[in-house]
């Protein structure tokens, strides 16, 4: 199937809404990454979509939806701390999990009692939900595994002619996937990090938030972790290795110096210094910077044709939280720290 490039007009719109009601499968830009979209009510539709990713059936969808209206008839109820996130943070990158309601088939859940909804921060994907009339099941536009998509190119890249549709909206202005919460235990659990950070959600809901051990540390393959499934799975990963090295400029610069036969991912104010392939990802103290450009430098990396990367890693907290996390898992959680 030759997959068709859509512009992000009136004609986009209405050919997209065509092929999402056949039950065809259209790559569409969020403000986030590209997701891959589907009717989330026809799941011979979203069937297709585990199908081209490569995706375990195992790894439950998120839904997404135009007004806040669509979601009550999605969950089985939703309490007042949700309410109040959505308020705040919706339209916008914020995942919020709930127990499902039966009008969602389970495959999209992956037979989970809960359900992962969001309602993203792009008029041309809520004008396509409103036109279609139904949710939309959407992943990352990328081959499970892959870094995310967060251009055109990227996708094609990974689907070309498995995949009816892409639009094409230029570059994601976040470039990193949505914060993802939970919130049926009596705390909110944190699973994924996103542009939305723990500390802006539990000082709007006043509590401390549960930060799910996912995050940092690997799951064995062979254990589900409890709330969150696709956290079990290699992720991001480009075909050159990367190594993380947490560590102060100097020494990231005095260590990659000495090695050969390798690249490196360094913040900006270091690329002078380095003598090996290098790609600067952002200012040091710039995560939304870094956040928009990862995923298209971990991509780039290949293009030196090098075994290995080193990347200088950025701090564990806020926003450059959801940036550590993205490239921990890259690696494959193989993380140097240097004494300072
Ligand atoms: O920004 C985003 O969230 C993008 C855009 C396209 O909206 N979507 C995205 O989807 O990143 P995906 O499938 O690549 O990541 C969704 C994550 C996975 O780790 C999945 O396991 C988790 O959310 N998830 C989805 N539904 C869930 C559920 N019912 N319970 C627990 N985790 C869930
Ligand atoms: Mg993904």
């Amino acid at each position: 199937m030759n997959t068709l490039i859509l512009n992000s007009d009136k004609k986009g719109l209405e050919k997209s809404v065509e092929l999402l009601s056949q039950g065809q499968l259209v790559a569409i830009p969020t403000e986030t990454v590209y997701g891959l979209a589907a009717d989330a009510t026809n799941k011979h539709a979203v069937t297709k979509i585990f199908e081209a990713k490569g995706r375990p059936q195992d790894n439950p969808l998120i839904v997404h939806i135009a007004d806040i209206n669509d979601w009550p008839i999605l969950v089985d109820s939703i309490p007042k701390k949700a309410q109040i996130l959505a308020n705040k943070f919706w339209p916008g990158p914020l995942t919020i999990i709930l127990k499902k309601s039966n009008f969602i088939p389970n495959i999209v859940t992956a037979n989970l009692d809960r359900i992962a909804v969001r309602m993203p921060d792009s008029n041309l994907v809520r004008d396509i939900i409103r036109k279609l009339k139904k949710p939309l099941a959407a992943p990352s536009a990328n081959t499970s595994g892959k870094p995310s998509p967060t251009c055109m190119a990227h996708v094609l890249e990974d689907l070309d002619t498995k995949i009816s549709a892409v639009i094409d909206g230029g570059e994601c202005s976040v470039g990193l996937e949505s914060t993802v919460i939970d919130i049926n235990q009596e705390k909110i659990r944190f699973l994924r990090p996103g542009i939305i950070t723990e500390k802006e959600i539990s000082e709007i809901i006043g509590e401390k938030i549960e930060i799910d051990s996912s995050i940092y540390t690997k799951t064995d393959n062979n254990t589900m972790p409890i709330y969150s499934p696709g956290m079990k799975y290699k992720h991001y990963a480009p075909k050159t290795k990367i190594i993380l090295i947490e560590c102060n400029s100097k020494n990231f610069v005095k260590f990659v110096n000495s090695k050969s036969d390798c690249a490196a991912l360094c913040f900006d104010e270091e690329i002078e210094f380095i003598d090996i392939p290098v790609i600067p990802y952002g200012k040091e103290n710039s995560p939304n910077e870094q956040a928009k450009k990862i995923f298209n430098y971990l991509r780039k990396l290949d293009n030196f044709n090098l075994k290995l990367a080193y990347v200088h890693a950025p701090k564990r907290i806020g926003k450059s939280l959801a940036v550590f996390n993205r490239l921990i898992r890259a690696s494959g959680f193989k993380v140097i720290r240097l004494p300072e």
